[in-house]
């Protein structure tokens, strides 16, 4: 049987404490929650994300939550930047922030900040409250299928989002801004290798989203003494080499996604196969050319462009590799990669594709000393293969 009686009847531990037990008791107590106060991220950042300190270049990345924004953040922070994070999680995955957050815990090096980029309030109030050197621009929608779907989401998203960048950037002062657009701003010329000079024809609402915040910002950048730095990048593939972020699209995003992402999903199974669009171009196999970016090299890029930005110039660069890959040599290398026989469907053109895409990255070798290191397609999609292996539900398991 219980005996509830005994409980009540002794005396509480701390009534028989003596007077400077129950002082150490307190003080003890004291010191913990100061502790546990200074691990909290609200705590720190106001102090040191604040204020601008001598030596440490404070980056905000929009879109650090997402694919290539988060590849950056970890670039960043491992180069010891001081990096905030801005996102809206729309897309992206708590689960890399974390990642992130594990890696760089120390005070001063990394914040998260929920928000929305088309809330002109938040993002002032993120702008007024943080002291930013330079903002990489990486947040945005960005599958050319879903814009032809719904095109005012991609002008509100790309462009007018970008605009609410530029208009906080100039009324806090901030004046390095490097940002994300891509080969879309293109649209099909006729000429190829694409250089910086081939003229901007996009041809799908993400391309011309792309083209009118370029546009915007060029236009800015004559009246100021901003430092911006362009980068338009190919078709980005891969994942860290180290295997601690990778990509990973919401599911109901898989119907426009990308192809690496539809190769690994046919090769887990998730998929019965793999969907090739268009085998009638007129390109060598029938099938779309591109030019496949590793997001290893696609962040060295980026961190070249904000050494070497400089206040009151425009730098506007290609990021290939120079080389033009068709789907069908993508899903060859998908296939040795992963080891698995994926099945292959060829179907009619998507709306919006064009047939042949490639760079030449000859400008960026020069004024940024980049090249592409990571060319081999096979060890690319490898890499990335290992982290969707032990991440089968993508982020889940770390958010
Ligand atoms: N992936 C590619 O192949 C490729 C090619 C060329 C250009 N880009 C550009 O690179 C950038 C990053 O692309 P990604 O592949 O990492 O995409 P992603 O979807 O993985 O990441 C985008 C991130 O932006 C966030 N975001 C979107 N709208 C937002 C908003 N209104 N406010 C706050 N956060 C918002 C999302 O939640 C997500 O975390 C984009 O600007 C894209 O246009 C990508």
């Amino acid at each position: 049987m219980l005996n509830f009686a005994r409980g009540r009847s002794q005396p509480r531990s701390t009534r028989s404490m003596p007077l400077s037990g129950k002082i150490l008791m307190a003080a003890t107590l004291t010191a913990l929650c100061i502790i546990m106060l200074k691990q909290s991220p609200n705590f720190n950042t106001r102090s040191r994300f604040s204020e601008h300190e001598e030596g440490v270049i404070h980056v905000l990345v929009t879109g650090g939550a997402g694919y290539i924004g988060s590849h950056a953040a970890l670039r960043l922070l491992k180069e010891s930047y001081r990096v905030t994070i801005v996102d809206n999680l729309s897309r992206g995955n708590m689960g890399a922030v974390k990642v992130l957050q594990k890696l760089f815990p120390e005070p001063g090096q990394l914040q998260f900040v929920y928000a929305d980029l088309g809330d002109l309030k938040a993002v002032n109030k993120i702008f007024s409250e943080n002291a930013f050197d330079a903002v990489m621009h990486f947040a945005a929608v960005a599958y050319v299928g879903e814009s032809t779907l719904d095109p005012l989401k991609y002008y509100h998203n790309i462009t007018s989002n970008t605009l609410v960048i530029l208009e906080s950037m100039a009324a806090h002062d901030v004046r390095t801004l490097i940002y994300s657009s891509t080969c879309a701003t293109y649209g099909e010329p006729e000429k190829m290798p694409i250089t910086e000079e081939t003229p901007q024809v996009p041809i799908n609402p993400y391309g011309k989203a792309k083209k009118m915040a370029e546009d915007i910002i060029l236009d800015y950048s004559k009246n100021s003494d901003m430092a911006v730095m362009i980068l338009r990048y190919f078709n980005v593939i891969g994942s860290d080499p180290e295997g601690r972020l990778g990509e990973a699209p919401r599911p109901e995003l898989r119907e426009h996604g990308r192809i690496s992402g539809a190769c690994f999903d046919a090769a887990r199974g998730v998929i019965p196969g793999l969907k090739v669009k268009g085998t009638d171009y007129k390109t060598h196999d029938g099938t779309c050319i591109r030019d496949y970016i590793d997001v290893t090299d696609l962040v060295d890029a980026h961190v070249k462009a904000l050494k070497k930005a400089k206040p009151g110039e425009v730098g506007i660069y290609n990021v290939g590799t120079g080389r033009g890959r068709s789907v069908k040599e993508f899903v060859e290398a998908c296939k040795k990669a992963t080891g698995v026989e994926i099945k292959v469907d060829y179907l009619a053109r998507r709306p919006g594709d064009y047939a042949e895409v490639f760079s030449d990255p000859t400008k960026i070798r020069h004024e940024l000393n980049w090249t592409a290191q990571f060319t081999d397609l096979q060890e690319s999609l490898q890499i990335a293969w290992q982290w969707q292996k032990a991440h089968r539900d993508g982020y889940a398991a770390a958010s």
